[in-house]
């Protein structure tokens, strides 16, 4: 069901900043920025080979990346796994009885859809499940 790693979500409270380290101190390749109204984020995105660094900052206090960082430190937020049909992988978590926190997928960067795993399903880590755009 899993294909590859699609990307690694990382929060961030300065995306310019971050965005810096990323691409002029690690020499990562910067595939620009983006903003995703379903999550109020603004999002940057590294590519490393097959996969990407997603680089998220919140853009309301009402972002549940600013949510997170109210409590926790910057880094690693989430893990992204690309699947071929997001509404059957969804329904296959589901009868594997793991909590999925939305019923139907979700716009993502990219013209993605997506669809999160509740950390206390999948070892503490928040899981996000990813359906590419259809060229
Ligand atoms: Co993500």
């Amino acid at each position: 069901m899993m294909k590859k790693i699609n990307h690694l979500g990382i929060a961030v409270k300065d995306l310019d900043a971050q965005i810096a380290i990323y691409r002029d101190q690690l020499g990562m390749q910067f595939e620009g920025t983006e903003e995703v109204p379903s999550q109020l984020v603004k999002v940057a995105f590294f590519s490393v080979g097959e996969s990407r660094v997603e680089l998220l900052m919140p853009t309301s206090p009402e972002s549940p990346i600013a949510k997170y960082l109210e409590t926790n430190r910057e880094g690693l937020h989430h893990v992204a796994y690309e699947v071929e049909d997001i509404r059957a992988a969804m329904a296959a978590c589901k009868a594997q009885g793991l909590r999925l926190l939305s019923e139907e997928p979700k716009p993502g960067a990219h013209h993605t859809l997506v669809c999160f795993l509740h950390p206390k399903s999948t070892g503490g880590v928040l899981t996000e499940l990813v359906e590419p755009a259809k060229h």
